[in-house]
């Protein structure tokens, strides 16, 4: 079920979308110039996506933590690696926008969210090699596997910290401060996102930016989306349908909503209305 209403928004927001050839905000043509229709092949690509296959074959199973409602944790069922890889990666795609967006806006601060098996913080490292990285899990099993494969990268400016995120984001967002960078991939509920976001305003600078993962998965994470956008610091917001961005920038004199998809993904509807 909610795969065919996650389809429906999908077709909603494609219809919705502007490539860069539709935009005239010169800030947000160069963002989807060089974050979304960029497509040189780096070297880290190559040898993450050989970790990523690794992770999807690896039938070893650990026991995970149930992060469950609130902040209580115990441990749940055994999953193997690679049906937790299935489930939680984010895909190549908007890894790649990660790695590109660390590239564009060079953050010094980068905190993560939602650590999982360390494929996107891996991206996040390799895309901002001087960055002080912290990234946050609450599966200490799952984070272990994380850990190794940040140490089989000499990923040196990784700080992995376990526990629940209300334990913590506090002491991450004190220890960054001030922040550049937060991606938001761990708990998907509206509450929690609200929360999360509340916190790292407390952190943030004019520069700072904000990246919510699966904005469109739920109704309750579209409500949280709306209301991030509505919020008054929030200058620009952009929306790639599987993430969102923030923006707090003061010289966006009025506040502005894009939803953009790469220019590859609409040529014929480009053609046809003559853009
Ligand atoms: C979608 S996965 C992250 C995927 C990862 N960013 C990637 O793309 O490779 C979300 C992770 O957040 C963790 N998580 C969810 N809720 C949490 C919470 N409240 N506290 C700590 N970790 C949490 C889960 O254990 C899971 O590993």
């Amino acid at each position: 079920m909610q795969r065919i209403q996650l389809t429906f928004r999908f077709i909603r927001f494609f219809f919705q979308a502007t490539t860069q050839y539709g935009v005239h905000s010169p800030f947000v043509f160069e963002f989807a110039q060089k974050v979304l229709d960029d497509d040189r092949q780096f070297y880290a690509f190559s040898s993450l996506e050989i970790l990523r296959d690794q992770l999807l074959a690896d039938g070893q199973k650990i026991q995970v933590t149930d992060l469950g409602a609130g902040s209580q944790m115990k441990l749940g069922n055994s999953r193997s690696i690679k049906a937790i890889a299935n489930s939680s990666l984010t895909t190549p795609l908007y890894c790649k926008m990660l790695f590109r967006i660390m590239q564009l806006y060079r953050p010094k601060s980068v905190l993560e969210l939602g650590t999982s098996l360390g494929l996107s913080t891996l991206y996040l490292a390799q895309g901002a090699a001087s960055a002080k990285i912290i990234s946050l899990e609450g599966c200490p099993n799952i984070a272990k596997v994380a850990q190794k494969n940040f140490q089989t990268f000499k990923a040196t400016n990784i700080d992995l910290r376990t526990g629940h995120f209300d334990q913590t984001l506090q002491k991450a967002l004190a220890d960054l401060s001030p922040l550049d960078f937060a991606f938001l991939d761990g708990n998907h509920r509206k509450a929690p996102s609200i929360d999360y976001f509340e916190q790292c305003l407390e952190h943030i600078h004019e520069q700072s930016i904000l990246v919510f993962d699966d904005i469109h998965w739920s109704t309750e994470m579209e409500d949280a989306w709306e209301e991030i956008k509505a919020h008054p610091q929030v200058s620009l917001t952009i929306d790639l349908f599987f993430m969102g961005l923030v923006f707090f920038r003061s010289d966006f004199k009025v506040k502005q909503h894009f939803k953009l998809v790469p220019r590859t993904w609409k040529p014929w509807i480009l053609g046809f209305f003559g853009k």
